[in-house]
């Protein structure tokens, strides 16, 4: 069996007290609302299982999946909408949950592809940020982590479809 082992940047005990710190501030801004959650495919599918589980209001799970990376380090420059959510969210309080802001296109092209459904209230919460690269405005509601330019991996997120598995935000190094 081959084995790896990530640098680590961010730690599995870090990443949980963070979330938690969100899901309250979530559940306070929400009081008395409902939420439609929605979630970017792949990246953000363990953020997302653990903020949920801190957000103490009743919601509804989506999921959406965009791809702008392909398997390069580097964005492609366009987004593409791979699966649509299935419900209207029309009126309702929408929050976005995104592994990371890198560019900003991604979540800029959502932003935009969201708004003209006519939600309440659409907030973003991206469990990292990048804003060495940002190219396009974007305001994060819930932050969980400001990183440097380095390429991140595991805690949903991955290098070439790998890594997503890891319980930790490691560095990606030619070493893996
Ligand atoms: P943009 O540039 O659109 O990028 O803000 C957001 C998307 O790019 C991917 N991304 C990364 N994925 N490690 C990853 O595994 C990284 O360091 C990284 N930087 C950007 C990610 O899919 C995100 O949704
Ligand atoms: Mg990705």
């Amino acid at each position: 069996m081959e084995l790896y082992t990530p640098e680590a940047l961010i730690g599995e005990e870090e990443i949980a007290l963070r979330i938690e710190a969100l899901g309250k501030a979530i559940t306070q801004d929400f009081e008395n609302e409902d939420l439609v959650v929605i979630c970017v495919l792949k990246g953000a599918f363990m953020f997302c299982s653990d903020l949920i589980k801190k957000i103490n209001r009743p919601l509804k799970l989506e999921f959406i999946s965009l791809s702008s990376y392909g398997d390069s380090t580097n964005s492609s420059g366009n987004v593409r909408l791979e699966m649509d959510i299935t419900a209207n969210i029309e009126g309702k309080n929408v929050i976005i949950v995104e592994d990371i802001v890198d560019t900003g296109l991604t979540i800029k092209t959502l932003m935009e592809l969201l708004s003209v459904r006519n939600p309440k209230t659409v907030k973003l919460a991206s469990l990292l940020f990048k804003p060495v690269k940002l190219k396009h405005k974007v305001n994060i509601d819930y932050l969980g982590f400001e990183i440097e330019d380095k390429f991140v991996i595991g805690y949903g997120l991955d290098y070439a479809g790998r890594y997503r598995e890891l319980p930790y935000i490691g560095i990606l190094n030619a070493g893996n």
